[in-house]
């Protein structure tokens, strides 16, 4: 995707040459009747009846007079911010996206473009041209246009480039998680997500270390293992580093739960929509996603990435309700459910990340359905052990316009989670399932400054529309290159 932001008066638009240009009119502003011919334009279609000064509207003309796009395409947005942008330049990009234009041009009206819209345009790109095909290459690709300019005033361009070069490192960690969590399970396994991130190393310039299980056994991740146990796969542990900061400077460490196929194992799922388990690796898979984006933007910070994946099996060798394992931390653990498999494996990820001393840990998993029935599929739950971190989330999930709320952390919540034979349960009760899950997980967090997000809500859309949607990879991005002071 080529997306340039260029340098051109709201009085030259006129004159833009491309197969579309596409205005964007902030429904606030007043468009005048002898203003700029864009402003014209508007003004005409408005008092015309054909298009309403109303967010979402759109009025599409061919061959306009007086303009050298071949077409042009009004748009109106709610109001001049980068949501509103995001939503009206994703109604644009459908209406056009079968129609095979090589060139675009964007231009706003009664907005002042930001890096964050900037920003947007190229993540609505990323969403419009998308087409999963892997599996299924009769489906036909689209074909998203060769050139897209991004049209502003001089003294916008500055933040519209930053914009640009983000959003196209963000797309295309966007792209790397769908591309990932779309693949079925018998495509993706933890072997091939192994080998997705040696590519990625590889391609970006990270250094990426893939574990197998001996490997696995001889570190003593008896919790990870446990959970792989009834799978003919075999697991991995991806460990992926990026060195942009000091070479003594702590690392953020990241953590993505990659469970590839998640059939509960003995305490088996229903069968109703357990296709969908093939996302229970999107913690991952956004992971790797944010790792190539980073790999792109260069920020000056350390990051370490660990993904353990493997499958979730019933097998003659599977993990029974009631076994106890040995986690890394050495606490023991009784397994009272194996589907709640997610924490099992993350715990030991957990312990091992103190191992590079982080500033912070931030995991990320496809946790629990208890998350989406609080939460639905707008906002991923953040749960953090330290204000300020939990902060910079929030703040990074406002920016790159990618939802999290906080849930709360408080110990009478781990009350549920008290075992008769180890030190801990795997499961508490059915109430604030998702916060269990995250108390379970903060037992195998020391001091560092932790975060959780359960993406189970907001990482995958089921139904018609199924499939990843590449979430957090916005939210983890802009975090990074927050923490780099960026
Ligand atoms: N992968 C699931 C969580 C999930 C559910 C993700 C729905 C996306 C959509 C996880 O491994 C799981 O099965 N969790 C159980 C935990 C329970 C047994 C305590 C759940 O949420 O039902
Ligand atoms: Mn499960
Ligand atoms: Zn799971």
């Amino acid at each position: 995707m080529n997306v340039q932001a260029t340098v051109v008066g709201t009085a030259d638009l006129a004159s833009v040459e491309s197969d579309v240009l596409v205005l964007v009119l902030g429904a606030a502003h007043k468009v005048n009747a002898r203003g700029t011919a864009a402003e014209q334009l508007f003004h005409a279609a408005i008092k015309s009846g054909d298009l309403e000064a109303k967010g979402g509207q759109s009025l599409y003309l061919h061959g306009a007079q007086g303009f050298s796009a071949r077409r042009v395409l009004l748009v109106v947005a709610r109001d001049g911010s980068v949501k509103a942008f995001r939503q009206a330049i994703d109604g644009a990009l459908g209406a056009l996206k079968s129609r095979r234009l090589k060139t675009m041009a964007v231009a706003a009206l009664g907005i002042e473009l930001t890096d964050g819209h900037a920003e947007m345009l190229c993540l609505s790109l990323e969403h419009t041209f998308y087409v999963y095909r892997h599996t299924k290459p009769s489906a036909e690709a689209l074909r998203a246009p060769v050139k897209v300019a991004l049209c502003v005033p001089s003294e916008q361009l500055t933040a519209a480039k930053a914009g640009v070069r983000r959003g196209h490192a963000v797309a295309a960690g966007v792209g790397v998680a769908r591309e990932c969590a779309n693949r079925p399970g018998n495509a993706c396994t933890p072997t091939w997500l192994g080998d997705e991130a040696r590519r990625i190393g590889r391609e970006h310039g990270l250094s990426v270390k893939v574990l197998d299980r001996k490997e696995i056994e001889k570190i003593g991740m008896g919790s990870f293992l446990s959970v792989s146990r009834g799978s003919d796969e075999p697991p991995r542990f991806i460990i992926m580093e990026y060195r942009g900061g000091a070479a003594k400077a702590a690392p953020v460490v990241l953590v993505g739960k990659g469970i590839t196929f998640d059939t509960g194992g003995i305490s088996l799922k229903p069968a109703p929509e357990m296709d969908e388990m093939k996302f229970d690796m999107g913690g991952a898979a956004s992971v790797l996603g944010t790792m190539r984006a980073i790999g792109e933007l260069k920020p000056k910070l350390n990051v370490v990435a660990l993904i353990p994946t493997c499958e979730n099996m019933p097998s003659g060798r599977a993990t029974k309700p009631g076994d106890v394992v040995t986690s890394l931390s050495g606490q023991t653990i009784e397994i009272l459910n194996t589907d709640a498999e997610g924490r099992l494996i993350l715990c030991d990820a957990l312990t091992y990340a103190a191992r590079y001393k982080p500033a912070a840990i931030v995991d990320v998993a496809t946790l629990t359905g208890a998350c989406v029935i609080a939460l639905g599929h707008h906002h991923a739950g953040l749960f953090a052990s330290d204000d300020e971190l939990a902060a910079q989330l929030l703040a990074a999930a406002g920016s790159a316009q990618d939802p999290a709320w906080r849930m709360p952390l408080d110990d009478e919540y781990a009350e549920g989670l008290k075992s008769r034979f180890a030190d801990v349960a795997n499961v508490g009760g059915r109430p604030g399932g998702s916060i269990t899950a995250a108390k379970f997980l903060h037992r195998f967090v020391g001091s560092t400054p932790w975060a959780h997000l359960d993406i189970a809500g907001v990482a995958y859309k089921g139904g018609a529309a199924k499939g990843s949607t590449g979430r957090p990879v916005g939210l983890l991005t802009h975090f990074l290159l927050s923490r780099a002071g960026r």
